[in-house]
């Protein structure tokens, strides 16, 4: 498994994070309206708690709106909360496994999972991707992507900047499961299952999704419905397709 994980994965916590954010909500709000129905063979790669995307997948199959929804979660404590929800579910790990049950698939979507996989192997990730896909098959991602940086350091600053900036809006906006989630991470005391903590900018997203042979990449900025550096924050939905 790629991500490096310390401690017990505390699935209340990260489900009241994902359930009272609203950069999450608006951002599920957009995914719903923009993933158009119906689709045959759907994969989710790391649905986590099940509570970001995955449960409105689960009801788009139970309104035949999806022929078969298919889902992988390498993380035990995720992997636990999810089987009690999702009946085609398997441990499979996107890097190491070329296979998927339920193969070549029409449509893959996965949410805040590259962020955790480490840098090498990142390309490997999105090569299987593809190859798992239909051809003119969908992949859809949402991630939080850092600004263009100049070298290793400053891609370390503008994470850093780019935590700060998350703390900051947690603040303003007064949501106090993100203000705890973000200073723990400005203070080095995060588990890196939550961390996420090998960012990349856009360029890189583009860059990598293109040496994966994907084709029609669109990289699409997040807005809020607040005033705020949006950009700063950095949610994207990216969309490419086989
Ligand atoms: C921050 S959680 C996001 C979970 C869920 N998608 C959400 O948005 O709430 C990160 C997820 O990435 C998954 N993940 C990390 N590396 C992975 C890999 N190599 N293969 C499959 N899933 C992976 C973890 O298992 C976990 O479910």
């Amino acid at each position: 498994m790629t991500t490096r994980k310390k401690k017990k994965i505390d699935i209340v916590a990260y489900r009241k994070l994902l359930c009272e954010n609203e950069i999450s909500k608006g951002l599920a709000k957009t995914l719903k309206e923009q993933i158009i129905f119906p689709i045959e063979n759907f994969l989710e790669i790391g649905t986590g708690t099940t509570d970001f995307m995955t449960k409105h997948f689960i009801i788009e199959e139970r309104n035949k709106n999806i022929s078969k929804f298919y889902a992988m979660e390498p993380v035990d404590e995720y992997f636990e909360e999810s089987k009690r929800h999702v009946v085609r579910l398997s441990r499979t790990d996107a890097i190491t496994q070329e296979y998927y049950g339920g193969n070549p698939f029409d449509f893959v979507f996965s949410a805040f999972v590259l962020n955790h996989v480490y840098p090498d192997q990142k390309l490997k990730f999105l090569k299987n991707v593809r190859e798992n896909l239909k051809r003119n098959g969908t992949f859809m991602l949402v991630d939080s992507l850092i600004p263009t940086y100049k070298n290793e350091d400053d891609r370390k600053q503008k994470v850093l900047d780019h935590y700060k900036l998350q703390a900051d809006y947690a603040k303003k906006s007064k949501q106090d499961c993100l203000i705890k989630y973000f200073d723990s991470i400005v203070n080095k005391s995060c588990d890196d299952v939550w961390l996420g903590n090998y960012k990349i900018s856009v360029e890189d997203m583009r860059s990598l999704l293109e040496k994966a042979r994907f084709k029609n990449i669109q990289i699409q900025l997040f807005e809020g419905k607040d005033k705020y550096d949006w950009k700063g924050l950095g949610y994207y939905i990216i969309r490419a397709s086989n």
